[in-house]
């Protein structure tokens, strides 16, 4: 049995930051996030009977150290519910560089989820394909669902999924600007763990975000592109203060991010309606609205040489493209 899942990425409006359980993945607060229409995650699952472990490739090449370990602990877990020792060959291929804050691990695990429990036979709901993507990424949780998105942190592994919102006439579009496509020095688990371990701002940050999710429900209901965005890219920014308020500080900046920070503030000086948003990576996200977006980008290419542009529209959520 081999099943083939396409999955894509999606960037939160407002930020999960933080675990209130690491064995479940449960978020300290609920989040909200846009899926995008680019750069999908496409995997592959085949059951290997009589094999002795699980082998995966990522683009062909094999796997190995970390990223080996988190989606064999991911096929056991969906062994488990399956109630199966079969190993299985993951094979999987994604567009985006990995590790830059660009949320490959949300795509990745929301495809892996979907392939690896239909080649399991597990006949799930999209909440309980939310909640098993979830165990393998949090942010995965999300890309279960196309446009735009809300986790609820819930009280248990069973109250805290993903659903899409409520159909609204707010048009986004998000141009993603990678300057900096290497691997990240920190990874999102490890930083998170941290900050909310040692900075003095976590507790702040996880009272606030309530607020900031019905402020942001209502701003999109209400279609105002402007509150959107004031209030994504404030989020954002108060992230990565609870981060630098680690010991010792998680900075994910580098001195393109601050350029990339004062290129959006210089746009809406110029009039264009554009907001800044990061995740934990150095490159900035703009949201705007889909008119705008190649303007935003011809701005951001007269002003860094090496800049790599994407512009994302509302995506689709997972599907199967193929069983065998
Ligand atoms: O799903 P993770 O563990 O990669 O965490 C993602 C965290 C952020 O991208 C920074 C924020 C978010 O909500 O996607």
């Amino acid at each position: 049995m081999s099943i083939t899942a396409v999955a894509y990425p999606n960037i939160a409006l407002i930020k999960y930051w933080g675990k209130r359980d690491e064995t479940f993945n449960l978020p300290a607060t609920g989040s909200l996030s846009m899926t995008l229409d680019v750069a999908p995650t496409r995997t592959t699952v085949t059951l290997a009977p009589g094999a002795d472990d699980d082998v995966a490739t990522w683009r062909g090449e094999a796997m190995s150290g970390d990223d080996l370990t988190r989606v064999r602990s991911f096929l056991d877990l969906v062994r488990e519910l399956a109630g199966s020792r079969v190993r299985a060959v993951v094979e999987t291929a994604n567009e985006i560089p990995t590790g830059a804050g660009l949320a490959s691990s949300a795509s990745g695990f929301a495809a892996l989820a979907a392939a690896a429990s239909g080649a399991y036979g597990l006949d799930l709901t999209e909440r309980d394909l939310s909640r098993l993507a979830r165990r393998g990424s949090g942010s995965a949780a999300r890309s279960v669902f196309g446009a735009l998105v809300q986790w609820h942190a819930g009280r248990d592994d069973a109250s805290s999924y993903a659903e899409p919102l409520p159909a609204s006439a707010l048009e986004l579009a998000l141009v993603v600007a990678v300057l900096s496509p290497g691997r990240k020095p920190v990874g999102s688990r490890e930083a998170m763990r941290r900050t909310a371990a040692t900075s003095p701002f976590f507790p702040a940050w996880v009272a606030s975000v309530p607020t900031e999710l019905e402020a942001m429900r209502r701003a999109i209901a209400d279609a105002d592109f402007g509150a959107v965005g004031e209030l994504a890219e404030a989020n954002a920014l108060r992230m990565h203060a609870t981060m630098l308020g680690a010991v010792p500080p998680v900075r994910y900046w580098n001195a393109d991010t601050v350029a990339a920070l004062d290129l959006v503030a210089q746009l809406r000086t110029d009039g264009l309606s554009a907001y800044a948003t990061m995740d934990a990576g150095p490159n900035v996200k703009v949201l705007c609205r889909p008119q705008d977006a190649g303007a935003v980008a011809e701005r951001f290419t007269a002003a860094f040489e090496d800049v790599n542009l994407l512009i994302a529209g509302p995506g689709p959520g997972v599907r199967i493209e193929g069983t065998r």
